[in-house]
């Protein structure tokens, strides 16, 4: 990626909005609604992989109605040339102990589907009362690594996307929309 030098070169590089404001915001009440069907009774931990999962975390948690409680982690996932080792670095670990909870992954888009399918592994190890993934975007044409997410909220196609949490050279989270990025 080009170094960004001004405001017009910044803008210039968001091509065309792909998902709008209102569309998110009608699908995650429904992923919300979702996510209230796991509830029975044992708590709710809803899981953000750090850093792009952080703006849908947040409107997410607010549609939850049933309880719940908020953690977080970084991952990283190591892979030889394009093949995954299979190990993965927790660079944050969740604070809680995941077998008294019914876990749900949120997570901002599945692209090769590497990092999930590792993390949901690790997860798993740990014995939670029951595992859910909830991506806000799926990419399924670029899957490298099997993986289906329990709940997709929008399917795009093989665009390098930005905004709602999603970055570029860690710009571009802070748009309210997703956006198609102009390379
Ligand atoms: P994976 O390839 O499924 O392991 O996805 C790894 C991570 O790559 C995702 O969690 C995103 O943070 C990032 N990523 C994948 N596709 C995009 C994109 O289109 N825009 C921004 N980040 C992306
Ligand atoms: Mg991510």
């Amino acid at each position: 990626m080009e170094e960004i030098k001004s405001i017009q070169d910044y803008e210039s590089r968001i091509k065309r909005v792909i998902v709008t404001e209102d569309q998110i915001k009608e699908e995650i009440k429904k992923a919300g609604k979702w996510i209230d069907g796991i509830y029975d009774g044992k708590p709710i931990l809803l899981v953000s992989i750090l850093k792009g999962a952080f703006v849908f975390m947040a409107d997410l948690c607010r549609a939850v109605s049933v309880p719940c409680e908020i953690g977080f982690m970084c991952a990283k996932s190591y892979y030889q040339g394009t093949v995954s080792t299979g190990i993965v670095n927790i660079t944050m670990d969740l604070e809680q102990d995941v077998s008294s909870y019914h876990i749900v992954i949120v997570e901002d888009i599945v692209d090769t589907g590497r990092t999930l399918n590792d993390v949901v592994k690790l997860l798993k190890a740990r014995k939670p009362l029951s595992l859910h993934v909830v991506t806000l975007l799926d990419k399924p044409s670029r899957r490298v690594v099997e993986f289906k997410p329990d709940y997709s909220l929008f399917t795009i196609p093989d665009y390098f996307v930005i905004g709602y949490g999603l970055d570029c050279g860690e710009y571009y989270r802070n748009l309210p929309y997703i956006a198609e990025y102009n390379a």
